[in-house]
């Protein structure tokens, strides 16, 4: 949490100099304004600007590392168990609210 240090709008909001600020990021890879159906676990999105790699100038210099081994251990991981299964019907996972 901070406090700003003048007054200033952020997305059509007045943030008044002093005011206790208190930054979110849950939405984040949920934000309904980038990315359709946010809540929808969806590996076929194109152009997806996910932060998990972060973003700018200090953006993770191992991405195409960490990529590549992802796609490497998951492949290896369905050729090796190709019966893998959830171990419960999808429907009874639970997913907890996180604020926004
Ligand atoms: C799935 C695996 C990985 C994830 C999710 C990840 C995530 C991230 C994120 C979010 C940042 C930005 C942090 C910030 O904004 O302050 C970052 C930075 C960085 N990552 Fe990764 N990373 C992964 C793998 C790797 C690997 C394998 C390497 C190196 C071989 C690496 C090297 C770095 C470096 C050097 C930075 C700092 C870049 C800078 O500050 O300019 N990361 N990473």
């Amino acid at each position: 949490m901070g406090q700003s240090t003048r007054n200033f709008v952020l997305h059509n909001v007045t943030i008044p100099k002093g005011a206790a600020v208190f930054p979110l990021l849950g939405a984040a890879n949920h934000d309904p304004d980038v990315f359709e159906n946010p809540e929808v676990f969806d590996i076929t999105r194109e152009h997806n600007k996910h932060l998990g790699f972060g973003s700018g100038i200090h953006s993770c210099l191992g991405a195409p590392l960490a990529r590549m081994e992802t796609r490497s251990a998951i492949a290896n991981l369905i050729k090796r168990n190709p019966n893998l299964r959830l171990a419960i019907d999808a429907s009874e996972f639970e997913f907890i609210n996180t604020p926004r």
